[in-house]
């Protein structure tokens, strides 16, 4: 099933985006932690341009602005809402869309898509077009960096029914999540908001789990070079059951 645009947006612009966007930290708490880590892979120095896709609020950008970052940062994504929180930061670039072939021109140093947000990419189409515009948009030695789940860990096995309490407003939401279905490739999961001015409210998304096997595919259709697989944050080896495919890679043009 593919979700049209619409729906997805509404997955990050409805409650559960919105308890996200009102708490900002915990957003930090929960994610932040391994951003870092990504940056230290990519060995990001303080005047490059950065290209983040899919930036979400744009918490990786504005927490290298933070941290001293001099270059050009750029974030894009297709979320109205999650842009307008991340506009609150006029030192970096936002713009409203998805990447395709094309959109930059060798602009870049490096070219990221962080917090999972490369599973979004639903069709052969979106990830062949993603990866297009991130060759396109990487100087001829530019890198660049991303991370899908590895659906040898089949992670969303432990999502089922796990939940957690947010505080909102002076209350408290609970969050829980529901696996719907697992068709092939893609995981179809609920995720639940109650409390606070939700009443079991339903957002539905789906993410694509895609085999290493055939990233290597696209990347190579892309022009794209792979120079390391990592298989989790602590940079350990790509297995068929480490949790993550974190991929750095150069253009082969
Ligand atoms: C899990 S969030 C991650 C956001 C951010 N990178 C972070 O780490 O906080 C996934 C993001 O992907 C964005 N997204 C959905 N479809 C996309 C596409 N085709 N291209 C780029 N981003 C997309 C969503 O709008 C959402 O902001």
């Amino acid at each position: 099933m593919e979700l049209s645009n619409v729906e997805q947006h509404a997955l990050w612009n409805g409650a559960a985006g919105a308890h996200r966007l009102s708490n900002p930290d915990q957003d930090d708490a929960e994610v932040f932690a391994l951003r870092p880590r990504l940056r230290e892979a990519a060995a990001i120095a303080p005047g490059e341009t950065v290209l983040d896709v899919g930036c979400g609020t744009g918490t990786l950008l504005k927490r290298a602005r933070r941290d001293g970052h001099r270059g050009r940062l750029v974030g894009l994504d297709p979320g109205a809402g999650m842009l307008a929180v991340a506009r609150e930061d006029p030192s970096v670039e936002w713009v409203s869309g998805a990447l395709g072939p094309g959109a930059y021109d060798g602009e870049f140093d490096l070219v990221t898509m962080t917090g999972h947000a490369f599973q979004e990419l639903r069709t052969d189409e979106k990830i062949l077009a993603t990866l297009r515009g991130m060759r396109d948009a990487i100087r001829p030695e530019g890198r660049v960096a991303f991370e899908t789940r590895n659906p040898g860990a089949k992670a969303w096995e432990s999502w089922d029914g796990t939940s957690f309490d947010v505080a909102y407003q002076g209350g408290t939401v609970t969050i829980r999540y529901e696996v719907r279905k697992v068709e092939g490739e893609l995981v179809t999961f609920a995720e639940i908001t109650d409390g606070g001015r939700w009443h079991d409210q339903v957002e539905v998304g789906t993410l694509r789990f895609l085999p290493r096997i055939e990233l290597d595919r696209f990347l190579a259709e892309a022009g794209l070079q792979v120079e390391t697989f990592y298989g989790d944050w602590d940079r350990g080896p790509l297995t068929e059951d480490s949790p993550e495919i974190i991929c750095l890679a150069r253009s082969t043009i």
